[in-house]
């Protein structure tokens, strides 16, 4: 009796910590302090993609940013102090990051619908890249709720995390991996690249210097980005950029990635990848479904809850108590 006892409380322990490590996040976390939180979300999200349909691209880009540099926890949003260097001034942030106007917009309609502050900055983004891929054709999920915000945020660590678009599979495999994201992951989130532009200094060597690239889409790019200057000019990711769809895939396996980074994923090195791509550009339905499980997964990342951090009152400042 009293091993079966000891059995019985073993088991208890064992769901108890399930339940605790996995339940951290929920998505029905706003639905008693403030159930208006995420339609105003969806409704600000929806007025600034009718506004310029790019910025569903940038504020899904935004969410990525935010969880590959310490967890998803609003770093990202941090001006610079005397005690932080912000992560905006990070390399792949810096004049390139953009949208922060519209969280700062969210966050001052989520505060007074609720009537305090009590919807995190890191939420905000999360919600704010799912309902940008839905308004511009995707599928929807569940995002999971309950992050709190940081107190600091990293330049140097922004800088050590944040891919660059001139790796390799080799490398992006291990960048993602670091993230605890597997290949699967690393192949269905750089789908985002269905969306938004890249500036001409973010492609050049690719258009100018790999041979596995489509002949005639080089020389076009080209036009837009020339040998040297221009470095700002912009190219779609993908040419139906404003739309979430597949197009991003059949046109790596055409050889017509973008950024080098891009085109790693097919006929890039290793090939452990081109499966996948393949798949994905003939199985829209298959590509939504693993994109949505990946955002969720990347949304995960060393989250901070329960009593850590802080619901701040501005995403771009600490709260001083
Ligand atoms: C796999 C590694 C990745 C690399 C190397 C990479 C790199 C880049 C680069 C260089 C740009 C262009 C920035 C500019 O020219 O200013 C860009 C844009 C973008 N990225 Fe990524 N990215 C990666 C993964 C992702 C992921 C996982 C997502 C989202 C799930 C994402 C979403 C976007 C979006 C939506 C844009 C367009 C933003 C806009 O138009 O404002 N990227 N990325």
């Amino acid at each position: 009796m009293a091993s079966l006892s000891a059995f019985q409380l073993n088991v208890f322990l064992i769901l108890a910590f399930t339940v605790t490590a996995f339940s951290a996040l929920s998505p029905y976390y706003y639905d008693h302090v403030c159930p208006k939180a995420l339609p105003t979300i969806k409704r600000v999200v929806e007025a600034a993609v009718y506004n310029e349909r790019r910025m569903g691209a940038s504020l899904l880009r935004l969410h990525f940013h935010d969880c590959f540099v310490n967890g998803c926890d609003a770093s990202l949003l941090l001006d610079s102090t005397s005690t932080i260097d912000s992560e905006k001034n990070s390399l792949a942030n810096k004049n390139s990051a953009r949208g922060f106007e519209v969280i700062d917009l969210i966050k001052k309609e989520v505060d007074k619908i609720c009537g305090c502050p009590v919807v995190s900055c890191a939420d905000i983004l999360a919600v704010a890249a799912r309902d940008s891929v839905v308004a511009l054709g995707g599928s929807s999920w569940n995002v999971q709720l309950g992050r709190r915000d940081s107190t600091t945020g990293s330049r140097t660590q922004a800088d050590k995390n944040l891919p660059s678009p001139l790796m390799d599979l080799p490398g992006l495999i291990e960048n993602f991996k670091r993230q605890g994201l597997n290949q699967k992951d690393l192949v269905a989130l750089s789908g985002g690249h269905t969306l938004g532009y890249a500036q001409c200094f973010t492609f050049r060597d690719r258009i100018y210097n790999d041979t596995n690239i489509d002949r005639n889409f080089a020389k076009e790019s080209r036009r837009t980005c020339p040998r040297s200057g221009s470095d700002t000019n912009l190219a779609p990711l993908d040419p139906s950029h404003d739309s979430f769809d597949t197009a991003y895939f059949s046109n790596l396996v055409k050889y017509k990635g973008l950024l080098r980074s891009d085109q790693a994923l097919f006929h890039g090195g290793s090939g452990s990848t081109d499966r996948l791509v393949k798949a994905y550009s003939y199985n829209a339905g298959a590509f939504s479904s693993d994109f949505a499980k990946s955002m969720v997964k990347m949304g995960n990342i060393k989250v901070l809850t329960g009593k850590q951090g802080q619901i701040r009152s501005n995403c771009r400042k600490v709260n001083n108590y």
